[in-house]
Formats: structure tokens, sequence, C-alpha cells
């Protein structure tokens, strides 16, 4: 088992919480970070803090060196064609944000735009805010009755010809995966500029956004076992040509007068400011330490585990699973019985466990689901299964005590 060698270099879970140990079941809100990544952003700190690009001094060459070597590191990491389709943002949000705002010129009033009805909110909000600029029409691909895509009414949707479809390829709140492979190829079809998020999936498979053959493919580095501030956006090179830029002022210019300004080429076009140095050095440390696993067993045993809490969960009784397939990546949602999320997530804190409980950024898909909210419990590299048993012995606790 490799899961089991992993979990000592992530100091965070060697605490105790009120005598009980940490148990972290809430990965997918955010991941804990191994030990080199928190050295690396030190290092760095300690060693070679400078600004990035600007200066003749030796911190900065060091500085800048280090940063663009991660956006080297991303293109082979996700098989990006150019080193210049890997742009810095703050985080997925940021990214599709970019996307969102830079698409602003290119959609006229009466367009389509389709996005994943399962989506976070990170992946709805910007696109209604692009159709409130410029007068186009965001509808949402309808789920079936076990909460997955429906490709049927997917196909439907297609033969209005949106102009734009943003899918996830994970789903934050159910772990759904979704066969973005063929999601895209059908939009292409139909002409449709894609974006896939996925923040929840970057951390547990393979990406290769030649193979999905997406327009753009978007992740945060805290969800990936680096820091927090960090995220890419993935854009296919003539595509994320075309955006107008969101941010505007210092590195993304070649040249500016009082009167004009030239913007810079690809990718500085798209970073403007200071970018987050000591983060994206952070994400470069993260991925070295995903490519140090063998991840293929990683993922099966990943895999393993989360059919084994979703097992155990059934076992207990009086739990409502939501999309609980046998596929689905890294998280369960849950509800026990009638219970509020928010008592159960307080219960099991109170032993120890960290969960997620409420509407997961994906208020629509609540209310699909019929649901104010409800309990999510992710996993993880380091999470093994006596987490798990102490969850499911934690929510026995929890059910006795309630029902
Ligand atoms: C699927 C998905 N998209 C977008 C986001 C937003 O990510 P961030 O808050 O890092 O920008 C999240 C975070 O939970 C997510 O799970």
């Amino acid at each position: 088992m490799v899961l089991s060698t992993l979990r000592s270099q992530f100091p965070t879970l060697e605490q105790s919480n009120d005598g009980y140990p940490l148990c972290y079941l809430d990965t997918a809100a955010t991941s804990q970070k191994p030990q080199s990544v928190i050295d690396a952003m030190a290092h760095y700190y300690r060693f070679d803090n400078a600004n990035v690009h600007r200066a003749a001094h030796q911190l900065s060459a060091r500085a800048t060196s280090q940063y663009e070597a991660v956006r080297d590191k991303l293109k082979q990491f996700i098989n990006a064609e150019r080193r210049q389709e890997i742009i810095f943002s703050h985080g997925t949000t940021e990214s599709i944000n970019i996307v969102a705002n830079g698409l602003t010129e290119q959609l006229s009033k009466g367009q389509l735009i389709l996005i994943d009805s399962a989506a976070h909110h990170a992946n709805i909000v910007p696109w209604q805010q692009l159709a409130k600029r410029t007068g186009a029409q965001v509808k949402p691909i309808p789920l079936t009755a076990d909460q997955r895509l429906d490709l049927n009414a997917y196909k439907v949707l297609l033969q209005q010809q949106p102009a734009i479809v943003a899918l996830s390829h994970v789903s934050n709140a159910l772990g759904t995966l979704n066969p973005v492979h063929e999601l895209v190829s059908l939009a292409k079809q139909a002409g449709a500029i894609t974006l896939v998020d996925g923040a929840q999936a970057i951390a547990h498979m393979n990406v290769d956004v030649q193979a999905i053959d997406c327009d753009f493919y978007v992740f945060s580095g805290h969800k990936m076992y680096g820091p927090t501030g960090v995220g890419v956006l993935y854009g296919r090179y003539d595509v994320l040509d075309k955006l107008t830029p969101l941010m505007t002022g210092g590195e993304m210019i070649k040249s500016v007068s009082f009167e004009q300004t030239e913007f810079n080429i690809l990718p500085n076009r798209l970073e403007a400011g200071t970018p987050p140095i000591a983060e994206v050095i952070g994400l470069g440390a993260a991925i070295d330490f995903i490519e140090s696993l063998p991840r293929d067993q990683v993922h099966a045993e990943e895999q393993a585990l989360l059919n084994y809490l979703q097992d155990e969960l059934r076992k207990l009784g009086d739990i409502v699973l939501y999309a609980a397939h046998s596929d689905n990546i890294a998280a369960v949602a849950f509800n026990l019985a009638d219970e509020h999320h928010q008592d159960v997530g307080i219960l099991l804190d109170q032993q120890g466990i960290a969960v997620r409980c409420g509407h997961h950024c994906a208020m629509p898909l609540m209310q699909t689901l019929g649901l104010k909210g409800c309990c999510r419990a992710s996993i993880g590299v380091y999470t093994n299964k006596a987490d798990i048993d102490n969850f499911i012995n934690a929510m026995k606790s929890v059910k006795e005590l309630l029902l």
C-alpha cells in the first residue's frame, strides 16, 4: 500500500483535536500540504525573495528561473503543447473569470452558453455575468435521475450550437466524474469553445489536455497538495491569445505611453502585476510530490478507499447517499436521515473528524436534489483505512445521539 506510507510527509495530520487524532476528510475543500511544499516556499522567502522578470540582480534572476521552471513543469504535467499556454492565476475562480471576461468581445446577443448543472458557483456565476454583459443566454445541462450529466439532453442542447460549453471534470459536491473527452468532442463538433474545470480532478487522475482536446482547463494549487493563492489557466494558444485581458497594468505590457498601450505576448499578457511567486514555487514542489508517486497505483488505492467509505456508510443504515457511484472521485455526499447536515458536522468535529457540510458552492445542484445541503467526506493521498473506520465509528455515535 502506497497511501499508508505518505501520511508522515504531511505535518498537519500529526495533531489531535481534544484528544482525538485528527481525521481530515475535507481534502476536496483544500488538501493538506507535504513538508516539501512548505520547505520550498520557506526556502524562497529565506534565500531568493525578489520580484520576477524585473531586475538585473541575482536574487531576481533566481526567483524568475524558479517561477518560470514551474511553467515548464506544468506544461509537461498536463501535456500542454507550449509553455505559453500555461497562465498563473490565483485559483480556479480567477482562471474562469479570466476566460469568461476575456470572451466578452467575442460573444453576441442571443448566443448560448451551456453549463454543467452540478457545477461549482465558480463555473456558473462568471458565465451569468458574461451573459449579462453580452445578452447571451446561459442554460444548464440537465442531470439524469442518478445525477450524471444527461448525455441525450446534452446532445439536444448542442443542436442549438452553443458558443461556449463549460463543464466540470469532477463534481465537487458529489464526486461524480464526467466523461470529458466525449463531452468536449461533441461540443467541438457543434462549434463551441470548451472549458473544463479540473479543480477536483487534477490531484486524483492523470490529466492530458491535448487528449481531452478542450480549449481551456483550469485548477487550483491548494487542492493538489500545493499552496493557496495560486491557480492555473491552461488555454489552447490560438484561443487563449484572443482573450481580452481581465487585468491590466505592469508585466502584461510591451510598451506604454500616455496615449496608448501595446500588450505583451503570452503568457505575460494575462499575468498582470506581481504574481504569487512563492505560491508558484510551492506549486512546483507539489507537482514534484505528485510525480514522485506511482500514480496509477495511488489512484487505484484511492478508488478502493472511496468504495470502502461508500460501502461502510451504506452498512451504517439511515444514511442517504447522493450519486454514490463506484467510479466517483475522492468524495462522498450524504445526509443522516432528515438530520441537519450542520448538526452532523459539529458532532463529528467533536470527535476529531473534519468533513464539509453545506451547499458546497453548488446551490443550483442542491435545488435539483431538493436539499438545503449535505455532508461531504473527501479523501487524499494521506487518507488511510483507519481514518474511514474512525469516521464510521464517530457516525455511529452521532446516529445514536440524533436518531
Ligand atoms: C470544482 C470546483 N471549481 C472551482 C472551485 C473554486 O476553486 P478556488 O476557490 O480555489 O478558486 C472549487 C473549489 O472548491 C471546485 O471544487
